[in-house]
């Protein structure tokens, strides 16, 4: 029988570090909701002292799921732990993960602090950890640049003060894969005590290796790898979930081991993380992308129509794509509209939430003739997004004529008051951002935009995605519509809306 490959899932802590990816409570939680459904081992939900929002966030996640081990991470000082100690009160199964950056770098130039003092404060941190859970994660930070007879010294007496997870992270993605799969093996060879706690991989992806590091570390002991959905990440981002498990469930005669995910969740769960980030999935991503199972050469589609495995090693149906393609239109009712979301991961706390998704779901189903699993996410990622809005769109009017200015007039609600002003530029999304700014009475920066279909034909949904900075807070803003005005005019206001809500938080590596 093989081993079991634990699977942490970061992409509500490392993953929110991408700039512009932060999300909310509710955000958090409904990720967590479809990684929990997915039987992710373990949810790293957040950094829990890094903000308020950041602390309701982790003890949110802690509260709603039962099934994943929920974790939030914490610095080696007292404050730190006892903050994610208290957040994870309300968790079935809770882990603390603590760390301490062990290269000379960062303990030199960060910490300013000797190796003696380094371990001092891990064994420390780990002890306190302790009271809260026996569930304890330790990483030396930056273990990928640290020397190796310093990461045992540290990891022995880590484990000896209770760590049962020892984490290695390459955290500037700096390794490459024979040698960050020799150092796992090495570590877990010369650590005596290495049999008491899981070996656990953490890849950053700068030289687009994090996958392939990660599963170098798998070959050579580790059974836990930690990744996000999408490989969402600060930088290049993190190990892939979805790219780490197929390879690994798809090469069983190369690897000893499996995780115990269900496969089948991993499109709606890159769908869901990318819609509320608006983080777009290149075509051409693995096992999510649009082109991931595409035959466009003759030869190939050929090939696939006489015999799929002359060119498939995995069945699109597996991660998710076409699974009960249920193709919904104006006569779905509300009982069939319901179980689909709940197929897809989505479940609605009250009845009015259900409600007016439903309303929505019908207003399209008058626009346009079918509609797709894609059209029912990107409806929904709105009216949730929408209930805790400061500002709302109320209407739009947009003049357009060849060779002349455009207009836009804007009515926003701002905080129940409604407000209208008109603007004129050579372009209506130009026209329409104006207007918008008129009435707020702050400065944005448009860093991004950008327009994509939701699914394909004249009458789909367009997704638009801004990227607005203010003040140094980047934040990211999504609007569906089969109009892309409309759409722009959403998505914009979807970003005004974060940078009010928007609150200081503190980085855990800075
Ligand atoms: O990349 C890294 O080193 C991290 C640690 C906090 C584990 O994310
Ligand atoms: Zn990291």
């Amino acid at each position: 029988m093989s081993d079991k490959l634990i699977i942490f899932d970061t992409t509500l802590r490392d993953g929110e570090q991408s700039p512009g990816a932060s999300m909310t409570k509710d955000e958090k939680v409904r990720i967590a909701k479809v990684l929990e459904k997915m039987q992710v081992d373990v949810i790293e939900a957040g950094f829990a002292i890094a903000s308020p929002g950041d602390f309701e966030a982790v003890q949110a996640v802690a509260n709603a799921v039962k099934d994943s081990t929920i974790c939030s991470l914490a610095r080696a000082t007292d404050k730190d732990i006892d903050r994610a100690g208290e957040a994870l009160k309300g968790a079935n199964s809770s882990r603390i993960h603590t760390f301490i950056a062990t290269s000379d770098i960062h303990m030199q130039m960060k910490l300013q602090m000797t190796p003696d003092q380094v371990v001092e404060q891990a064994v420390y941190a780990v002890e306190r950890a302790r009271r809260y859970t026996d569930n304890v994660e330790f990483s030396p930070e930056d273990a990928g640049r640290s020397d190796e007879d310093f990461l045992c010294r540290v990891i022995e007496a880590a484990i000896n003060s209770g760590a049962t997870t020892i984490n290695i992270p390459d955290t500037v993605g700096y390794n490459v894969p024979h040698q960050f799969g020799a150092t796992m093996k090495s570590l877990i060879e010369r650590i005596p005590n290495s049999d008491k706690a899981i070996f656990s991989a953490h890849c950053h992806n700068d030289l687009g290796l994090a996958v392939a590091n990660s599963l170098s570390a798998v070959l050579n002991g580790a059974r836990q790898v930690e990744c996000t959905i999408n490989g969402l990440g600060e930088r290049a981002g993190n190990t892939s979930l979805e790219e780490l498990v197929m390879a690994v469930r798809t090469r069983q005669d190369v690897f000893d081991c499996d995780s115990g995910i269900d496969t089948t969740h991993i499109l709606s769960a890159s769908r869901l993380v990318s819609s509320v980030t608006g983080f777009i999935v290149q075509p051409n991503k693995a096992i999510v992308g649009a082109n991931a199972f595409a035959h466009e050469a003759g030869i190939h589609q050929d090939g696939v129509l006489k015999h799929r495995e002359t060119y498939e090693i995995m069945r699109a149906e597996d991660v998710g794509w076409n699974a009960n393609q249920l193709v919904m239109g104006k006569h779905s009712g509300r009982n069939a509209f319901k179980a689909r979301l709940s197929e897809l991961g989505v479940e609605f706390e009250s009845e009015e939430g259900l409600n007016d998704a439903f309303r929505k779901f019908k207003e399209l189903a008058d626009k346009k003739h079918e509609i797709f699993d894609e059209d029912l996410q990107a409806l929904v990622s709105e009216s949730q997004t929408e209930e805790n809005e400061t500002i709302k769109l109320v209407s739009l009017k947009v003049c357009t004529e060849t060779g002349e200015q455009n207009s836009a007039t804007v009515v926003l609600s701002i905080n129940g008051e409604e407000k209208t002003a008109t603007a004129y530029t050579p372009g209506a999304v130009d026209a329409t951002f104006s207007a918008i700014n008129s009435l707020m009475d702050i400065e944005m920066n448009l860093q991004l935009y950008s327009v994509s279909n939701v699914t394909q034909g004249t009458d789909a949904l367009g997704e638009v995605n801004v990227r607005l900075e203010h003040n140094g807070k980047i934040v990211n803003g999504q609007g569906a519509d089969t109009d892309i005005i409309t759409a722009s005019a959403k998505a914009y206001i979807h970003g005004l809306n974060k940078v009010l809500a928007a609150t200081s938080k503190a980085h855990p590596q800075v």
